[in-house]
This record gives C-alpha cells, sequence and structure tokens, in this order.
C-alpha cells in the first residue's frame, strides 16, 4: 500500500518511528513533511496528506502532531476524509473495521513509541467490515 505520512514539529520524531513501521509491513511512504523541529503550523500538513489520499495518491495516511487533535480536526474538515485520532489499539481496530477509517491520527506527545508502533500495525491490518457500518458512512 501507499502511505500519506505527515507531521508538525511536535511529531516529528514519532514520524521516524511511523516511517520504519510502515516499512518493516511492506508499505511504500510518501513524506509529505514536516522535516525538521522548526515550529510549523500542522493544518498545512493535514491539508497534504488529506489530498493525497482524496485524490488517489495513496491508499491511506497516517498524521501526527502533539495531541493528534488539530490534525485530525483538520483533516476532516476535508470531504471523503474519515480521520481517526486513535491513542490506543481497540480504537484503532474498530476505527478501520466500523468507520473505514482512511487516515489515522496519533498524539506523539500522549503516547511513546511502543504503543504508537502497535497502533499503526493494528491499524494498518485492520479491514473495514462494511455492511451496516457504510450505510452510515454514506450518511455523512
Ligand atoms: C503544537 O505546539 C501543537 O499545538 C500541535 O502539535 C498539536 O498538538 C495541535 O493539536
Amino acid at each position: 500500500m501507499k502511505v500519506a505520512i505527515g507531521c508538525d514539529h511536535g511529531g516529528i520524531d514519532l514520524k521516524k518511528t511511523v516511517v520504519a513501521v510502515l516499512t518493516e509491513l511492506g508499505h511504500a511512504v510518501d513524506d509529505q513533511g514536516c522535516n525538521s523541529t522548526d515550529s510549523v503550523d500542522y493544518p498545512n500538513f493535514a491539508r497534504s496528506v488529506s489530498t493525497l489520499v482524496k485524490e488517489g495518491g495513496c491508499e491511506c495516511g497516517i498524521l501526527i502532531c502533539g495531541t493528534g487533535i488539530g490534525m485530525s480536526m483538520a483533516a476532516n474538515r476535508i470531504h471523503g476524509i474519515r480521520a481517526a485520532l486513535c491513542n490506543e489499539m481497540f480504537s484503532a481496530k474498530m476505527s478501520r473495521e466500523h468507520n473505514d477509517a482512511n487516515i489515522l491520527c496519533l498524539g506523539a506527545r500522549v503516547i511513546g513509541p511502543g504503543l504508537a508502533a502497535e497502533i499503526v500495525r493494528t491499524w494498518m491490518t485492520s479491514e473495514f467490515a462494511g455492511g451496516r457500518h457504510q450505510r452510515r458512512i454514506d450518511m455523512f
């Protein structure tokens, strides 16, 4: 799968961990930045990753900021994006199975790299269940 990834200055260290996990799982990564610890505005990166996912350049995306909150709010403003902020595994699994989330958001100041790696593994290997869940998504 081709996965778009983006972060702000608060998420840059965790992004390295996430890229390593995605690579280990055999996915190609399209890194939309940022690439330094200089302060940046997370909505710009949310928009880049969301646009790639919405337009089909990437099948899904991962966004990382300090809390994951700003990234998820910004990404969900874009029609067709279903961004899920998941800081534990159950939500990661359910966001795929029930909500067909196409972007995973993580809070780098909330969770450590070990938990984040497991969340990414869970999210990337869980599948949408369809059926009644598709009907609900179609109501968005
Ligand atoms: C940046 O300081 C911080 O506000 C950002 O990473 C994020 O947590 C916003 O939701």
